[in-house]
């Protein structure tokens, strides 16, 4: 079956997880990723190492589905290579700290003068101002987005999520302005500059956080756990602060992961009541509106908590969901590797990879009923120098010579 970008060709000279995450995703979707790397390779093909001398699963976690050349861009005949190869491609993506490419001598003047239909993605941790110049880390979008903040409990430090948000975030915006400006040369025949900064990727996805530094103005958040405001969106722990009240609640046997978040919606109520052996609370008017509730969230689910404590969270999830109440069991990366739904929905995959041997990765999330998705190991460094400067250039015969110098 055919996919959906196919014929997409993307120069990818995207490192670390950010700028890869996108271009990964491209790959999934059909198109041709051809991942452009300094001859020592992408740093994070020996960071984090867990066997040696092989690609670290860092490395090979965020690049699969695409071929891998070496070019260096300091070099003369590399700038000379790099022209004649940006002609051939519809996107190139990059997420090097500010100016890497402009000192290159490669700006956006000059790539779209060699590239009229060019569109040109660039990862940064900032956009327009003070922060232009300064450069940027998962941890770092999260302290400036606005996710730091909010993450973590009202007597505890501000926290960093383990979700990347700052990075895969980014990189998913950076696909959607891909996509966007793809669609968009399909009407004007021109390319564009797509720019996505971390710090922005991270505020869009706490928007809600903001949504309720504005409510604050007009008093205290009632849906919040917290007893005391000030002027500023408290720590809320594990409340959701949204408009259903959830919280992690203990589960048997007690360990690091036995917990389950439930929410506790109007309708959800009475079944709860039943469940937790409590049925009076449905029409205690003290209990059996959310209004009455809101004052007492923790005492709520103190009750709840009381009765889950006794079970473990997978016989919970099925009770509680029996009732259509909705939760999720806290599972921990060990249950998730293990789990047989995500095997069977592709999200958890084997992959096999010449050095080092079978490994396990994450899936493509987005599900396409005319494009499905293969995941495909990642390239060893340079493994298809030959492919693109010998087949597709004619430099096969030098290809030695390059390699002498150090151009690839
Ligand atoms: N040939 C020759 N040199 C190359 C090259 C190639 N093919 N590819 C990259 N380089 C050089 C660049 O020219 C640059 O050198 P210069 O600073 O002398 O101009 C250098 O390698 C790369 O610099 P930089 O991207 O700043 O790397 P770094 O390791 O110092 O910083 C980051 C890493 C992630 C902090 C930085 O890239 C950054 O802020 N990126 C934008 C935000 C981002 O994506 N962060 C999240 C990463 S997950």
């Amino acid at each position: 079956m055919g996919k959906a970008l196919e014929g997409v060709r993307v120069l990818d000279m995207t490192h670390v997880q950010s700028g890869p995450s996108c271009t990964q995703i491209l790959a999934w979707l059909g198109a041709d990723v051809v991942k452009l790397e300094a001859p020592g390779g992408d740093i994070t093909r020996k960071q984090l190492r867990d066997l040696p001398d092989v690609d670290s699963l860092y490395f090979t976690m965020l690049n699969c589905n695409k071929r891998s050349i070496t070019l260096n861009m300091k070099s003369e005949e590399g700038k000379r290579i790099f022209t004649e190869l940006l002609p051939r491609f519809d996107v190139l993506a990059e997420n090097f700290g500010p100016g890497a490419l402009d000192r290159m001598g490669f700006g956006w003047d000059r790539l779209r003068e060699l590239n009229p239909r060019l569109i040109f993605a660039s990862i940064k941790g900032f956009g327009e101002g003070p922060y232009t110049h300064f450069k940027a880390y998962e941890v770092v979008a999260q302290a400036m987005g606005g996710s730091m903040s909010t993450t973590g409990f009202e007597d505890g430090p501000p926290l960093a999520t383990g979700a990347q948000i700052g990075d895969s975030g980014t990189g998913i915006h950076t696909v959607a302005g891909i996509l966007a400006a793809l669609y968009q040369r399909e009407r004007t025949g021109r390319g564009q500059r797509v720019t996505v900064a971390m710090q922005h990727a991270v505020l869009n996805l706490a928007r809600v956080k903001l949504r309720d530094q504005q409510r604050l103005t007009h008093g205290p958040l009632k849906e919040y756990p917290n007893k005391e405001f000030g002027d500023t969106v408290p720590r809320s722990g594990n409340a959701s602060g949204g408009g259903q009240p959830g919280w992690a609640v203990r589960c048997a046997p007690g360990g690091p992961n036995d917990y389950i978040y439930v929410i506790v919606q109007p309708v959800g109520w009475e079944p709860i009541t039943k469940l937790i052996g409590r049925p009076d609370l449905a029409d205690d008017p003290e209990w059996a509106t959310p209004e009455a509730r809101l004052n007492k969230l923790d005492k709520m689910f103190q009750l709840i908590e009381d009765w889950s404590i006794g079970h473990s969270k997978w016989e919970v999830l099925a009770k509680l969901n029996a009732s259509n109440i909705p939760c999720g069991p806290i599972l921990s990366t060990k249950e998730i590797i293990e789990d047989e739904s995500l095997a069977t929905n592709e999200m958890v995959v084997k992959v096999d990879h010449p050095e080092r041997g079978e490994f396990t990765t994450v899936g493509c999330p987005i599900k396409l009923s005319d494009s499905p998705v293969d995941v495909e190991r990642s390239p060893l460094l340079g493994e298809h120098n030959e492919d693109i400067y010998g087949s597709e250039l004619g430099l096969g015969e030098q290809l030695t010579g390059l390699k002498a110098k150090g151009v690839i």
